[in-house]
């Protein structure tokens, strides 16, 4: 078995692309054994703390049904539910929480915050989310590449469209690099990763083999692809202010048929970490239709409803990727 016992998830290139293809094949042999009914817990006895100072969906209920499957009881803690951050420093609440808990995962804005939790907690520390990376969502996302494409990793091609300045672009960037992939960001230049994240991924590449593509050009971006990703245009965290700006910016880039199309692919395959705007089915949703009259944002319904979508594979996928997170850093000796 994979074995990355106390070791901390706080950012993708933390890991060989071994460490990180060895979660994925954990990851997909725990799946196997969950839809078999033949999964064996592994984690009984242990307590996991789950600090969420963002919202969440998928990422709180992937750690909280993988750790039940596995044995595991997990105590979630809000924004409000805690004295992190506001009465007690980041520093003093890693010291109590390593005393009762043997895993702790943390979202939150700050990548600086995860990783001094880490520094002083002395248990493994995963990081749900930060401004910066989402490396708990790129396992879920590559097991479900390796589920939809035949290819090797190494021969798929992969294009990210839209905002890549932030978690979901910084992460696919490096994951793609860091596994030997044919990765590439399409958006307007000042949309695109920082330069010293730029820099990690092309020193990343140089190991892996991987191709790093930057392009504006969204024809030129997504020819060939076998996966075409977005996420959303405003992070949380952002002011509604910025809305105006990045739909002037980014909706030639936003994934509808005809982007589909320009990759000649005719089975590529279409990627979200969701919460995705494609319909009036949310208030953001509805706030943006009444003030800009738009219905779909980073991708059209059509595309989100098609057979090209692999989203809610992607999604299920969040729970049985973090399970082998907590197995392989949080499992005794079999
Ligand atoms: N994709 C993702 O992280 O979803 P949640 O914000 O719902 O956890
Ligand atoms: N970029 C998005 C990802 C949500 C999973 C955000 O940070 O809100």
């Amino acid at each position: 078995a994979t074995d990355l016992a106390g070791r901390h998830l706080l950012k993708e290139l933390d890991f060989t692309a071994e460490e990180f293809r060895g979660l994925i094949d954990l990851a997909a042999e725990l799946k196997a054994a969950k839809k078999a009914g033949t999964e064996v817990p592994r984690l009984r006895g242990r307590n996991i703390a789950l600090i969420f100072e963002k919202t969440s969906t998928r990422t709180r209920c992937a750690f909280e049904v993988a750790a039940a499957d596995q044995g595991a009881s997990t105590t979630y803690l809000d924004p409000s539910g805690s004295q992190i951050g506001h009465k007690e420093s980041v520093k003093d609440t890693a010291r109590v929480l390593g005393r009762m808990f043997d895993g702790i995962e943390y979202r939150g804005d700050s990548q600086a915050a995860v990783e001094e939790l880490a520094a002083y907690a002395g248990v493994p520390v995963f990081n749900g989310l930060t401004d910066d990376w989402h490396p708990t969502q790129m396992l879920a996302d590559v097991l479900t590449m390796t589920e939809h494409c035949a290819k090797p990793l190494e021969r798929t091609a992969f294009a990210y469209l839209g905002d890549a300045r932030f978690n979901m672009g910084n992460s696919y960037l490096v994951t793609g690099a860091l596994l030997g992939m044919d990765v590439r960001i399409v958006a307007p230049r000042a949309y695109w990763p920082a330069d010293d994240i730029v820099a990690r991924a092309r020193k990343a590449a140089e190991l892996s083999g991987a191709r790093v593509t930057l392009t504006e050009d969204v024809a030129e971006g997504v020819r060939g692809a076998d996966f075409v990703a977005t996420d959303v245009w405003v992070s949380m965290g952002e002011p509604k202010e910025v809305w105006a700006e990045r739909i002037e910016a980014l909706s030639p880039y936003a994934v509808t048929m005809d982007v589909l199309r320009a990759t000649g692919n005719p089975d590529v395959k279409f990627l979200h970490c969701l919460p995705a705007f494609h319909d009036l089915g949310t208030k953001v949703g509805r706030d943006i239709h009444a003030q800009y009259g738009l219905t779909e944002l980073e991708v059209t319904d059509e595309v989100f409803e098609s057979a090209h979508s692999v989203v809610f594979d992607e999604a299920e996928n969040r729970m049985h990727t973090i399970k082998a997170v907590l197995v392989a850093t949080m499992s005794g000796p079999e």
